[in-house]
């Protein structure tokens, strides 16, 4: 499958546009979705040959799932299910429908496995994605869990941030099976300051008090909340970072989002953040560094340039509990999740 992907359909798809043969998958994957029994059928198939896991009081049925920024208004979680992704994170969504930053700004490096990006929160906002999941994948009766991405607006100030993540986790928490906060896109002028003590004690301990608030009312739970993190950050910084989420008691971190650094010789620069076969040193390094430096109490999801059954299982080994893959699935096919998965069960079964 992933041969007919590459010699047929990834050539046809690479003679167009980078974005606009995303919006053609897209409505490929729309389509799929649209056939909910085929997609319960083909999840089914692929939860057998995968290996479940709990994290979050959640089950997952494998550990790889759909990196954000794919599906970023909610549309094709039952096809990514279908296609073998243990969990989806869809996202980021904004208080407010956002156009994004001008065309082009999606860029496909293929020699590198890479892409460079600098979409900038395109969405249809957090309206729009609530409804849109009620309808069609609604919480409870899901074939994966569904983490949700929230970010800034872009018209909003740094200093007003913390009302708009609060505005998005109060319409999605009927939704959301797990919040993401992404302070870390290089793509929305300033949002990467919110990493830094000053915005972040403010937003983090705002997020948890909101969460434990609505749990108690409603009789229920409190949402899994994770944080999302830039690869671009000094140890020193992420030690930060993980001190305000251990006081805060969030529950656990996405390492890492694209890069701005570019490595040495890469071919062309465009504005953006770096994704890909470039990024994993890097994000692998910062799991590694998370894992030890919370001895391993504060659970991990690993993204970043994650490719093979080989990167997948080294962001395993580094400290990750979940991985998540995003480039890699442009430039490997839809059935890649599947064979990443199938490949972390085999590799699990060694170990026993
Ligand atoms: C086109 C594109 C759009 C992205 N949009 C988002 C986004 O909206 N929110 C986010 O948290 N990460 C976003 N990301 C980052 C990915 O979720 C992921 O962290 C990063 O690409 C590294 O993983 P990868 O090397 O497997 O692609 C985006 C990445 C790409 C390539």
């Amino acid at each position: 499958m992933g041969l007919l992907y590459e010699k047929i359909l990834r050539p046809a798809f690479f003679r167009m546009e980078p974005e606009t043969a995303h919006d053609r998958g897209k409505t490929a994957l729309m389509a799929l979705s649209a056939v909910p029994p085929l997609c319960s059928l083909m999840a089914r198939y692929n939860r057998e040959s995968a290996r479940p896991f709990e994290l979050f009081g959640l089950e997952f049925p494998n550990r790889v799932g759909l990196a954000a920024g794919m599906d970023k208004d909610g549309e094709f979680p039952r096809a990514a299910a279908a296609l073998g992704f243990g969990h989806v994170e869809v996202g980021t969504v904004t208080a407010t429908a956002q156009p994004g930053n001008p065309r082009p700004r999606l860029f496909r490096f293929p020699e590198e496995g890479a892409l460079i990006n600098r979409m900038g929160f395109n969405n249809k906002g957090v309206d729009a994605m609530a409804t849109r999941l009620a309808k069609h994948f609604p919480r409870g009766k899901r074939l994966i869990p569904v983490g949700v991405n929230i970010g800034k607006s872009k018209a909003t100030a740094l200093d007003k941030a913390v009302q708009d993540y609060i505005t998005c986790f109060r319409r999605l928490a009927g939704q959301a099976d797990y919040f993401t906060i992404n302070v870390s896109s290089p793509n929305t002028q300033g949002l990467r300051e919110l990493q830094t003590k000053a915005y972040l004690a403010e937003l983090l301990s705002s997020l948890r008090s909101e969460n434990v608030k609505l749990a108690k009312k409603l009789g229920h739970r409190e949402h899994p909340m994770l944080l999302k993190i830039a690869p671009d950050l000094t140890f020193a910084e992420i030690d930060l970072v993980l001190e305000l989420l251990l006081e805060n008691k969030f529950s656990g971190i996405v390492a890492t989002n694209t890069t701005t650094e570019r490595p040495e010789g890469f071919p062309r620069d465009e504005k953006g953040g770096l994704s890909g076969l470039p990024l994993h040193r890097r994000s692998r390094g910062i799991i590694n560094y998370i894992h030890k430096a919370t001895e391993g109490k504060l659970p991990i999801i690993g993204v970043g340039g994650i490719d093979s059954p080989e990167s997948a299982g080294a962001s395993i080994d580094a400290g990750a509990s979940l991985v998540q893959i995003y480039t890699s699935w442009v430039y490997r096919g839809p059935f890649h999740a599947a064979k990443l998965a199938r490949s972390l069960k085999a590799r699990e079964e060694v170990w026993i």
